[in-house]
């Protein structure tokens, strides 16, 4: 999540249990090292080890800048040996992974997480690119996504029943608030699900707390029945005031279910116990 997610972030979702992201979106090449370097001190893993994190980037970021440029942002991964690398959102996703896998660094176990919001991307992701990983986001997700893409449900399930067994597991994205939303993503087939939004309520996210608490404010279909154009009229208004109500804060559909700050440490363990529990629940009940 560039913007929110840092290496304190990354750090406890793996300690919880999860495997966690650094997002590089907006910054600098010393600012994403510099959350390397914390999510290092926090696990206590030296400088030759592998860190058992993500680095997420926007791929239009990369797009964006010489070359040279994005192969060092790249370059930041290969050399921290993280388990995965996350690309999402450009359109010279293949030139990325090529410049990854071709790495003559140690990158031998680092898995290629893709992000995709359509059935035609996942063919191309899984047949072509080859990835590791596909994640499958639904209309529901905070945050960067498609404008076209369906909702979780829709999208995943035709993902499915498109990418063959020995294909990539499909990770489900969008709209996911607690341990039940995962429970029904796996009874429906996918390998597992993925959780922003939730994690923007951590203390360890780049988030502010003028944020968060607006976060946990928010209510399913709050901003509904607003006209755009009075949004605009209200938001320009608030931006020359500089009215913290009136604060860009994204959030996916599931907000309306979150209403505490928590260690992420603590939602991952929060989370992955009400799946279990969900799915025995299911499975005793069927006999
Ligand atoms: C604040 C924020 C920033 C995000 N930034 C990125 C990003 O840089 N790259 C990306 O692939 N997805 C990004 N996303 C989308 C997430 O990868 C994921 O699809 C989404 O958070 C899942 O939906 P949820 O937020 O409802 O859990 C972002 C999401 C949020 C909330």
């Amino acid at each position: 999540m560039a913007g929110a997610a840092g290496g304190a972030l990354a750090a406890r979702v793996f300690q919880g249990g999860g495997l966690g992201f650094i997002a590089y979106g907006y910054q600098s090449l010393e600012k994403l090292k510099s959350e390397v370097d914390t999510a290092r001190a926090l696990l206590k893993v030296g400088a030759q080890s592998p860190l058992p994190i993500g680095i997420g980037y926007l791929a239009w970021q990369l797009e964006a800048k010489p070359v040279t440029v994005a192969h060092d942002l790249l370059s930041v991964a290969l050399e921290n040996d993280v388990q995965a690398v996350w690309l999402s959102f450009g359109t010279e996703i293949p030139r990325w992974i090529k410049f990854i896998r071709d790495s003559e660094r140690k990158l031998g176990e680092t898995k290629i997480f893709v992000q995709v919001s359509s059935v035609k991307e996942a063919l191309v992701a899984c047949h072509e690119w080859k990835v590791d990983v596909i994640i499958a986001q639904g209309s529901e997700a905070g945050g960067h996504g498609s404008s076209t893409s369906p909702p979780l449900l829709t999208l995943l399930s035709e993902i499915l029943s498109v990418i063959p067994n020995d294909g990539p597991p499909i990770l489900g994205a969008g709209g996911l608030a607690n341990g039940g939303h995962l429970a029904a993503l796996i009874a429906l087939g996918a390998s597992g699900g993925v959780f922003g939004t939730r994690f923007l309520l951590s203390p360890e996210s780049l988030y502010s707390d003028t944020a968060r608490q607006a976060l946990i404010s928010a209510r399913t279909g709050s901003s509904s029945g607003i006209a755009i154009d009075d949004l605009r009229r209200v938001y320009a208004d608030g931006v020359r005031a500089d009215d913290p109500d009136r604060m860009v804060i994204w959030a996916g559909a599931g907000v309306g279910l979150m209403n505490k700050i928590q260690p992420a440490k603590e939602i991952v363990g929060e989370i992955h116990e009400e799946c279990v529990s969900r799915l025995q629940a299911a499975a005793s009940s069927l006999g």
